[in-house]
């Protein structure tokens, strides 16, 4: 299997930036999600030296969603790196981190009135989803005696080639204001008091695995930009989102890079700038592409089974990894403990949630499996631990972060009690 350099097989054993898993799984127990820093920095300087390559002006704003933990937002911030954030507590988790407020951008397309009030209060840049939040977002302003900078979400009505459920401009899509009704959304917005429309931002997806559908939705936002700037708005910055996919089918997916994307999108962007002579920031958004492929989850073996098929039962299920379950999405697994054993049999690798569709890996080839062995399920660092749950009352695991050599944790295991902390008994219990 084609594997990306910081994964390697040594002695039969699979490691991680030079880190055994097999001793890893032990020290630390399993489930545990094991992360490579130093790969994360690797994508994320790729995305600044494509796209700076090529324009003055860039951000990389990561996309805080699809892995929250502080050590990485930490580890991209001491980068330069901003972040797309979704909700107020990934705002402050950003903060928190020590991203500067000036390389935030508040997204989302159902904020709360708590939501834009500190959003007001941190001076963080939001993108708006409709006029109603706009209203409401100038009448916070007002109240604090401020003025916030925003911009409008596009919702651009592209097809593009992904899961549906992670579409995010189709005409139908929930996300953005439709295209054709943008002009007048940002006339709306000047003549509003407390906020000052700067910028403008799109996202078409994610898991896009061709350039084609960014181009496109780079000449949308040309075409826009040129009709906004003649309306006289004055632009700081163009945000065209994130989305880029990453090859889950190690041997089989194209894997477009940060440079394919730049080389393709950016040329389109600056030529329709510098049309309108103007040159605002280019922001992107990068979530998946910037962490997925930095992170494996090590999973035990707790038993093997031969029924209508063989099953593989482990201690990682869709509590930790709800991507096969929730979009029947692809993840390679590999046999750490025998990564160079012979792919001699099929398995189901199935989680221990009560559930039928607990299925981590269909009908997969692996070397012959007993009780003890780890299994790696490979690029679990975007939307893994992020959109991980408690059901059946399971405790999330642990996260170890690698860099250099070292390693360390970066989230301790949850207990019971933990679970059982925020539980109150109602009167009639006490
Ligand atoms: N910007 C916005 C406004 C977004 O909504 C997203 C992702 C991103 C950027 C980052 O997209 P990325 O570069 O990661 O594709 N849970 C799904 C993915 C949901 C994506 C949500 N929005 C999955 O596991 O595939």
């Amino acid at each position: 299997m084609n594997l990306p350099h910081h994964l390697t097989i040594q002695k039969g054993h699979l490691h991680i930036a030079g880190q055994d898993c097999v001793a890893l799984a032990r020290e630390y127990g399993t489930p545990l999600y094991v992360t490579s820093e130093d790969r994360i920095i690797e994508q994320f300087e790729s995305y600044e030296k494509a796209l700076g390559s090529r324009y003055p002006k860039v951000r990389v704003l990561f996309a805080a969603k699809a892995n929250g933990n502080l050590a990485i937002l930490r580890a991209l911030a001491q980068k330069g790196a901003g972040a797309d954030v979704f909700s107020s507590g990934e705002l402050q988790l950003a903060l928190e981190a020590g991203m500067d407020p000036e390389r935030l951008l508040f997204n989302g397309s159902s904020k709360t009135p708590a939501d834009l009030e500190l959003a007001v209060e941190k001076g963080v840049r939001v993108s708006l989803d409709s006029l109603d939040e706009l209203h409401q977002l100038d009448a916070a302003a007002k109240k604090a005696g401020r003025t916030v900078k925003v911009s409008f979400r596009v919702n651009p009505a592209l097809e593009v080639p992904t899961h549906p459920k992670i579409a995010t401009g189709l005409a139908t899509s929930k996300f953005g204001i439709p295209h054709n009704e943008i002009p007048s959304a940002y006339r709306e917005a000047l003549s509003c008091n407390n906020v000052q429309p700067v910028g403008i931002h799109c996202h078409i997806g994610s898991q896009i695995l061709a350039i084609e559908p960014f181009v496109r939705a780079a000449e949308v936002m040309v075409r826009i930009v040129q009709e906004l700037t003649k309306m006289g708005v004055h632009l700081e910055f163009v945000d065209l989102g994130g989305g880029l996919g990453i090859p889950y089918h190690h041997d089989t997916d194209p894997a477009p890079t940060p440079e394919d994307y730049a080389a393709k999108v950016v040329p389109i962007f600056r030529a329709g700038m510098e049309a309108c002579g103007i040159a605002p920031e280019l922001w992107v958004e990068p979530g998946r592409s910037l962490v997925a492929d930095s992170t494996v989850l090590l999973t035990r073996v707790n038993s093997t089974k031969k029924a209508h098929k063989r099953f593989a039962n482990v201690d990682a299920g869709f509590n930790l990894l709800i991507r096969p379950a929730m979009y029947d999405a692809y993840h390679e697994v590999i046999v750490a403990n025998k990564a160079d054993a012979p792919l001699t049999t099929e398995y189901t690798v199935t989680g221990p949630i009560c559930e039928s569709g607990d299925i981590l890996a269909p009908d997969r080839r692996l070397p012959e499996l007993a009780a003890g062995d780890i299994i790696a399920v490979i690029d679990a660092g975007a939307y893994g631990f992020a959109m991980s749950s408690q059901y059946n009352c399971r405790p999330r695991c642990p996260e170890i972060l690698i860099r250099g050599k070292t390693a360390g944790r970066m989230r301790r295991a949850e207990t019971v009690s933990d679970i059982t902390a925020t539980m109150e008994s109602p009167p009639w219990q006490q």
